[in-house]
C-alpha cells in the first residue's frame, strides 16, 4: 500500500477496507485527464514563482514519461496505489525526487478529481455529438433518397395515415438532433474550472486561477470553491442527455424490430447486423437493434444512481461522490457504441419499398381522406366522418378497400360521391396533397430537409461550442 496521508496514522488500514476505499481499478481510466491538469497546474505555479521553472519542466517531463511507460506496457498500474492521482505522484517523485513533492502545492484531490472528471466528461460530450452527427447525416441521406416512398404511418400501432420514409425517418432527425444541441448546452455549462479550489476553501498559496483555466481551454475559473469540488451536476445532465438519447433509440429499435418481422417485412436487416439460432435454421434476429434498446435500462440506472447518490451529502467532497466514476464510465461507453452500431446497422439496411407501399394502401388509411372529399362537396365533417365510418365497415364485411367499391355503390352512401373520388383518395394524392410545413408532402419534405441540412452545416461552426482537448 502507498498512500499519501500515513503522516496521522499509527495503525494500518485493514486490506478490505483499502480494497473497499480504492479507486484506482477505475479512476485510471483518468490518467491523461489528471496528467495534463497536473501539468496546467504546475505551470501556472512557475509563473506564480511558488516552484522554480526548473522544477516546472521536472514535472511535466517526468509525467510525460510515466505516460509513456503505462502506454508501451513498460509500468503497470497496481492496486498498490490508492487511486490514479497517488499512482502519478508516487511514480514521478520515484523519478524527480524532490521536485515531484512540490506536485501538489496548493491543490487538494478533492479538486484535482473534479477537474480529472470535468476534462474527461467535456471531451465525451464532445465524443458523443460526433456520434451523433454521424447519425444525422446517415438520416439525411436516406430521406433524400426516400420522399416518395410511401409507407404507412400508425398511432396506437394502428394504420392512420400514409406518410414517406423520409417523413417518418425526419422524425428521428428531430429527436437526434434535440440530443445534439443539449450536449452543446451541457458543454458550455460546463465548462468551467474547478482546480484551485483546494480541499473546499481555496489556498492561501497565490494561484492564478484564470491562467490555469486559459490553459486548459475552459471559459474560465468556477465562481465558488465549496461547489467547485461539490458539484456533480454536469454528469447528472449529461447523464440526463444520454437517457434521452438511449429512449430515443429504444423507440427507433421497437420499430426496427417491427419492421423487420414476417408479417411487416418492410426492412431487411444486414447479416452484419443480426444473428442465428442455435436450434431453428431459418432465424435470423434483430439481435443489435434489441441489445440498444435492452441497454437503456443500463444508462437510465446510472442516472438514477447518481442522483441517490448526491441527494443526501452535505457539503462539501464527501466520498460517495467517488461512485460518480463507474456508472458515468458504463453509461457513456453503452451510449456512444449503440449510437455508432444503431447508425452503421441503419446504413447497411434494405427498406422494402413495395412491400411498404403494399402495406399503405391497405388498411383505409385513406379514409381520413375520403372524408375530406365529401366536405369539399359540401357535407358537414361529422356528417363525412359517419358516412365513410359506415362505408368502412360495410368493406370489412366483403374484405375490400374504399376504392374497391363502385361510383354506384359509393353513391348509396352518399350522392355527393363522383368519379373523381378515387383520384381524391389514391395513395399518391394521399401523401402529396399534405403539403402544410412538417407534413409528408414530398415538397413539404424537401423544405424541412433543407432546413435540416442547414443545421448540419452550422453544427461544428462554432468552435467555442466544442473545444478540443489537445492542451499542453
Ligand atoms: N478517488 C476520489 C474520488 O473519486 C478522489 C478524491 C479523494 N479525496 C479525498 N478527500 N479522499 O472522489
Amino acid at each position: 500500500m502507498a498512500q499519501l496521508w500515513g503522516g496521522r496514522f499509527q495503525g494500518e488500514i485493514s486490506e478490505l477496507a483499502w480494497k473497499f476505499n480504492a479507486s484506482i481499478y477505475f479512476d485510471k481510466r483518468l490518467i491523461n485527464a489528471d496528467a495534463v491538469g497536473s501539468k496546467a497546474h504546475v505551470s501556472m505555479l512557475a509563473k506564480q514563482g511558488i516552484i522554480t521553472n526548473e522544477e516546472c519542466e521536472q514535472i511535466k517531463n517526468g509525467l510525460d514519461e510515466i505516460l509513456k511507460d503505462v502506454n508501451e506496457g513498460k509500468l503497470q498500474i497496481t492496486d498498490k496505489y490508492e487511486d490514479v492521482h497517488s499512482f502519478l505522484e508516487a511514480n514521478l517523485i520515484e523519478r524527480i525526487g524532490d521536485a515531484g513533492k512540490k506536485m501538489h502545492t496548493g491543490r487538494s484531490r478533492n479538486d484535482q478529481v473534479a477537474l480529472d472528471m470535468r476534462l474527461f466528461v467535456r471531451e465525451e460530450v464532445k465524443n458523443t455529438a460526433e456520434a451523433l452527427y454521424g447519425m444525422l447525416t446517415t438520416l439525411d441521406s436516406i430521406m433524400n433518397d426516400n420522399l416518395y416512398t410511401y409507407m404507412p404511418g400508425f398511432t396506437h400501432l394502428q394504420k392512420a395515415q400514409p406518410v414517406t420514409l423520409a417523413h417518418h425517418l425526419g422524425a428521428y432527425f428531430e429527436m437526434f438532433y434535440r440530443d445534439a444541441t443539449r450536449l452543446k448546452d451541457i458543454y458550455s455549462r460546463m465548462n468551467y474550472c474547478p482546480l484551485g479550489a483546494g480541499a473546499l476553501a481555496g489556498t492561501t498559496y497565490p494561484l492564478d486561477r484564470e491562467y490555469t483555466a486559459q490553459l486548459l481551454k475552459f471559459n474560465g475559473p468556477t465562481n465558488n470553491s465549496m461547489d467547485s469540488v461539490s458539484d456533480r451536476d454536469y454528469l447528472i445532465e449529461f447523464l440526463s442527455a444520454l437517457s434521452i438519447i438511449m429512449m430515443h433509440l429504444s423507440r427507433f429499435s421497437e420499430e426496427v424490430i417491427i419492421w423487420n418481422s414476417n408479417e411487416y417485412n418492410f426492412v431487411t436487416i444486414d447479416d452484419a447486423y443480426s444473428t442465428g439460432s442455435s436450434i431453428m435454421p431459418q432465424k435470423k434476429n434483430p439481435d443489435i437493434a434489441e441489445l440498444v434498446r435492452g441497454k437503456t435500462g443500463r444508462v437510465y440506472g446510472a442516472l438514477n444512481s447518481l442522483l441517490v447518490t448526491m441527494k443526501g451529502i452535505p457539503l462539501a467532497y464527501d466520498k460517495d461522490m467517488q461512485e460518480d466514476k463507474e456508472v458515468s464510465f458504463d453509461a457513456i461507453d453503452t451510449t456512444k457504441n449503440c449510437i455508432i452500431l444503431f447508425t452503421d446497422m441503419l446504413k447497411t439496411m434494405k427498406f422494402n419499398k413495395d412491400q411498404m407501399e403494399k402495406s399503405a394502401i391497405r388498411g383505409f388509411t385513406d379514409a381520413t381522406d375520403a372524408a375530406d372529399y365529401l366536405v369539399n362537396k359540401g357535407v358537414p365533417f361529422r356528417d363525412a366522418h359517419g358516412i365513410i365510418g359506415r362505408i368502412v365497415l360495410h368493406c370489412i364485411d366483403r374484405s375490400i378497400g374504399i376504392s374497391d367499391l363502385s361510383i354506384e355503390e359509393l353513391k348509396k352512401f352518399a350522392p355527393e360521391f363522383d368519379n373523381d373520388v378515387y383520384e381524391a383518395i389514391s395513395l399518391k394524392t394521399c401523401v402529396e396533397k399534405r403539403l402544410t410545413v412538417g407534413a409528408p408532402g414530398p415538397e413539404a419534405m424537401s423544405g424541412s430537409i433543407k432546413i435540416n441540412q442547414k443545421l448540419l452545416d452550422e453544427f461544428w461552426t462554432h468552435s467555442e461550442d466544442f473545444e478540443i482537448l489537445d492542451v499542453l
